[in-house]
C-alpha cells in the first residue's frame, strides 16, 4: 500500500534524485517533475533501475501554471511536494540575474498557487546555508541572522523562503519545512545517479573526482593561508542519501507551521582534511596545488544540526569517506 503521490519538483536532478528513490523506499509515490534544464531523461531510466519499478516523469517547468495544472490533473492528490527546481550555480547567478529571479522565485510562486488549489498540506523547501551569509560564529544554529545575501543565487533562496512564510500566513492550511543544506556530496552506492555538473565543477568534489580521472588539470586548493588549523577552508560535507532521507523525515514529522532546519553532519572539514579523506577511501591520489583564495569564500562553516535530530528524529549515518568513496565510484561510471 503506497503512503500516497509526492511531487518532486527538480527530481531529475543531483539531490531530487536520490530523495525520489529514498521516497519509494519510504513506501511513497514520487512523481517527479523537471524541465531538464540541468538534467537528462536517463536519469528516470537509472532511478528506476534502482527502486525496481518505473518513476512517474513530467516534462514540465514548474514556472509554467497551466502545464503543473496538468500534472495536478493526471497524478493528484498529493499528500506532499518537495521543491527542488531551481537554478543553483553561484557564478551564473550573477551572470545572468533576472534568470535566477524569474525561475527560482517565479516557480515558488507559481507550486504555492497550485499546491494550495489542489489542498496540498505539506511542502518541503530546498534551501541552503548560504541565507546566512558570512555568519559570527562557525557552528551555525537555524537562529543565526539572515544577513545580505551574497549573490542572487542566494538572495533567492531567501526571497523563496520568506515568500513560503508569508504564503503560510495568508493560507495556513499549508505547512511548509525549509532545509538549509550545507555541502551535498557523494552519490547513490549503486553508482546509478549522481552529480552531473555541466562543464566545468565548481565545486570542490566533482573538480577534484574528474582531476583525479585525469578529465581536468590537478585541482587547485583555494587558499592556504586562512585562521584555521590547516589554512585551508572549513565546510560541512553531507552524503547527499543521508540529506535524502531528512526530505522524507521532514515530511512525515515536521510540525504544523513553518518549521526551519540545518541538514550538516555536524562537523567540519578542511580542505586539506577532504583530500586525505579520499585518499584513504580510494587509494587515489589526489593531484593538487596550492592557489590563491577565492573571491567569496567563507572562512570555516559547519551545521549546528541538532534541531533535526531532536524534532525529526534524523541523524547522519554515512562518514566523509563512504562520501568521497561512492562520489569517486559514480565519477568512475560516468567515465566509462
Ligand atoms: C558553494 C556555494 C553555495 C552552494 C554550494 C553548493 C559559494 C560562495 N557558495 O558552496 O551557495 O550552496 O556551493 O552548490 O559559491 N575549493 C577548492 N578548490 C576548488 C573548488 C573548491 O579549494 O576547485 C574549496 C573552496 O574554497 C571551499 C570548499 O572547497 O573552501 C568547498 O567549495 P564548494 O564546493 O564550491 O562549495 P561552497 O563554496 O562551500
Amino acid at each position: 500500500m503506497s503512503k500516497g503521490n509526492v511531487l518532486v519538483t527538480g527530481g531529475a536532478g543531483f539531490i531530487g534524485s536520490h530523495t525520489a528513490v529514498e521516497l519509494v523506499a519510504a513506501g511513497y509515490r514520487p512523481v517527479v517533475v523537471d524541465n531538464l534544464a540541468n538534467s537528462n531523461r536517463d536519469v528516470l531510466k537509472r532511478m528506476a533501475a534502482i527502486v525496481g519499478e518505473p518513476v512517474a516523469f513530467h516534462e514540465v517547468d514548474c514556472t509554467d501554471a497551466e502545464a503543473l495544472e496538468g500534472v495536478f490533473q493526471t497524478e493528484g492528490p498529493f499528500v506532499g511536494a518537495i521543491h527542488f527546481a531551481a537554478y543553483k550555480a553561484v557564478g551564473e547567478s550573477v551572470e545572468r540575474p533576472t534568470a535566477y529571479f524569474l525561475n527560482n522565485i517565479g516557480s515558488t510562486a507559481v507550486l504555492l498557487d497550485a499546491l494550495t488549489a489542489h489542498g496540498v498540506r505539506r511542502l518541503v523547501f530546498s534551501s541552503s546555508c548560504t541565507v546566512y551569509g558570512e555568519p559570527e560564529t562557525t557552528r551555525v544554529d537555524e537562529t543565526a541572522p539572515i544577513r545580505t545575501a551574497e549573490s542572487p543565487y542566494g538572495y533567492t533562496k531567501q526571497a523563496c523562503e520568506r515568500l513560503i512564510t508569508d504564503h503560510h500566513t495568508a493560507h495556513p492550511a499549508l505547512n511548509a519545512t525549509l532545509l538549509r543544506y550545507f555541502n551535498p556530496i557523494g552519490a547513490h552506492p549503486s553508482a546509478q545517479i549522481g552529480e552531473l555538473p555541466i562543464g566545468r565543477p565548481n565545486n570542490l568534489i566533482p573538480f577534484l573526482t574528474q582531476a583525479v580521472a585525469g578529465l581536468r588539470e590537478p585541482l587547485t586548493v583555494f587558499g592556504d593561508d586562512y585562521p584555521t588549523p590547516d589554512g585551508t577552508c572549513i565546510r560541512d560535507y553531507i552524503h547527499v542519501v543521508d540529506l535524502a532521507r531528512a526530505h522524507v523525515a521532514a515530511l512525515e514529522r515536521a510540525p504544523e507551521g513553518v518549521s526551519v532546519y540545518n541538514l550538516g553532519t555536524g562537523n567540519g572539514a578542511s580542505v586539506k582534511e577532504v583530500i586525505d579523506a579520499f585518499e584513504r577511501a580510494t587509494g587515489k591520489a589526489v593531484p593538487h596545488a596550492m592557489g590563491p583564495r577565492r573571491a567569496g569564500d567563507v572562512v570555516a562553516i559547519y551545521a549546528d544540526a541538532s534541531k533535526a535530530w531532536r524534532e525529526l528524529g534524523w541523524k547522519t549515518e554515512r562518514s566523509l569517506e563512504e562520501a568521497l568513496a561512492d562520489a569517486w565510484r559514480w565519477q568512475e561510471a560516468v567515465t566509462r
